[in-house]
């Protein structure tokens, strides 16, 4: 088993590939339900074809994983804030893949790790792909897996916790959609920064399940969205101390009831919103209590990034951070991994795997 192991690792870095390989990906032609209009294409791709695609894109990458991401859903659906360029588009945003070859003088070598960065319809889930040196990100060594997901939720986690107002230990912030994956890292992070975290999720049955998960991984406090109101709730609040940042990626009643709670002079940043309810903020907060409420939309700029992204790998490799649970899946059962990432109470993401 292992002996089998070890040779076709080594057939696998020792091809070029440049004879040709046959690769799978997942399009669509116009915004839509996933389900129906994602569609499984595949290429066997020649000599001729390769030099074809490497006068523009000249580095061919495989494909490890590539997370099922709500805005990946959001970009299908045609109500993600940016359009794709032209149909048929790719679907995916993020990954991890490895060099396979580079076509010219490159600073990247084979079996590079890099993740994608650059550009919001990257294409990620198929099995290979020619890019850009300008959309691939060489990462330090973590997990495969930790680097699927590495930018799209630890860095808006980190930036939430570090871009927008100045936290220091023992400060308290509180978020809904807290076990969404986003905000497992926010309570892993700032636990690590010593800031406390009020975290709120939706109720269901299994939720002593979901509160031990989310306390194991340092949240303070976890409350369902339905106590928010109740004497109990406001009491340990109090007692913990009054956020002074609230992280929002729900919106509708469930955010209004969240910044109820919030100190005077308090920020609000929306970041995502899952319930497709718009944010209404009653004027007393802003009048009376001073809250500054802003958006937030994830930076993918190399200069930008380098730093956390180093910071994060760190915190993996020290195992300071663990991974939401994740679902892996091949292309071709790409209607069960989107039917699991669309799965209300699941806490689970799925995972494309090649
Ligand atoms: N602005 C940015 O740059 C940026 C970057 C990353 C992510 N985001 C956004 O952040 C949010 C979370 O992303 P993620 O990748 O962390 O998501 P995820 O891991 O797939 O988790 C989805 C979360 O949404 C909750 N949810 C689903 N439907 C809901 C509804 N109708 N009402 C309330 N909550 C609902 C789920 O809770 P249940 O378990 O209760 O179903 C879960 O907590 C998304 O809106 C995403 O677009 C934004």
């Amino acid at each position: 088993m292992i002996f089998k192991f070890k040779k076709c690792k080594l057939s696998y870095f020792l091809r070029s590939y440049n004879n040709g390989f046959s690769c799978k990906w997942l399009e669509y032609d116009k915004y839509g339900d996933p389900l129906t209009i994602l569609e499984l294409k595949s290429h066997d791709y020649s000599s001729d074809d390769i030099n074809k695609e490497i006068i523009e894109k000249n580095i061919l990458v495989k494909i490890l994983a590539s997370p099922i991401n709500p805005a990946d859903i959001n970009k299908i659906n045609g109500t993600y804030g940016y359009k794709s360029k032209g149909f048929p588009t790719i679907a995916g945003t993020e990954g991890v893949a490895q060099v396979i070859n580079t076509y010219n003088d490159c600073d990247l070598k084979k079996g590079d790790k890099v993740i994608f960065i650059g550009d919001h319809y990257m294409g990620t889930w198929r099995e290979f792909g020619f890019f850009k040196r300008e959309h691939l990100y060489k990462i330090p060594a973590i997990h495969t897996m930790a680097a699927a997901m590495l930018l799209v939720n630890p860095c808006t986690a980190y930036s939430l916790l570090k871009k927008f107002i100045h936290l220091t230990p023992g400060d308290v912030i509180i978020q809904n959609g807290a076990n969404s994956g986003v905000g497992q890292f926010v309570i892993q992070l700032a636990h690590i920064f010593g800031i406390n975290t009020i975290n709120i999720v939706r109720n269901r049955e299994n939720i002593d399940q979901l509160i031990g998960n989310l306390q194991m991984l340092g949240a303070n406090c976890v409350f369902t969205d339905d106590s928010l109101k109740s004497d109990t709730v406001k009491n340990v609040i109090n007692k913990v101390g009054l956020p002074k940042l609230a992280l929002n990626c729900v919106g509708g009643q469930n955010c209004l009831d969240m910044i109820s709670h919030l100190q005077k002079d308090a920020t609000l940043i929306t970041y995502g919103g899952m319930s497709k309810k718009p944010v209404i903020i009653p004027t007393k907060y802003f009048i009376f209590n001073n809250l500054k409420a802003l958006g937030f939309m994830l930076n993918h700029d190399k200069s930008t990034i380098t730093h956390e992204i180093t910071e994060l790998c760190s915190y993996f490799n020290n195992n300071y951070l663990s991974l939401p649970s994740y679902k892996t899946f091949k292309l071709n059962e790409y209607k069960d991994a989107i039917h699991h990432s669309q799965t209300p109470y699941n806490t689970s993401k799925s995972m494309f795997v090649n």
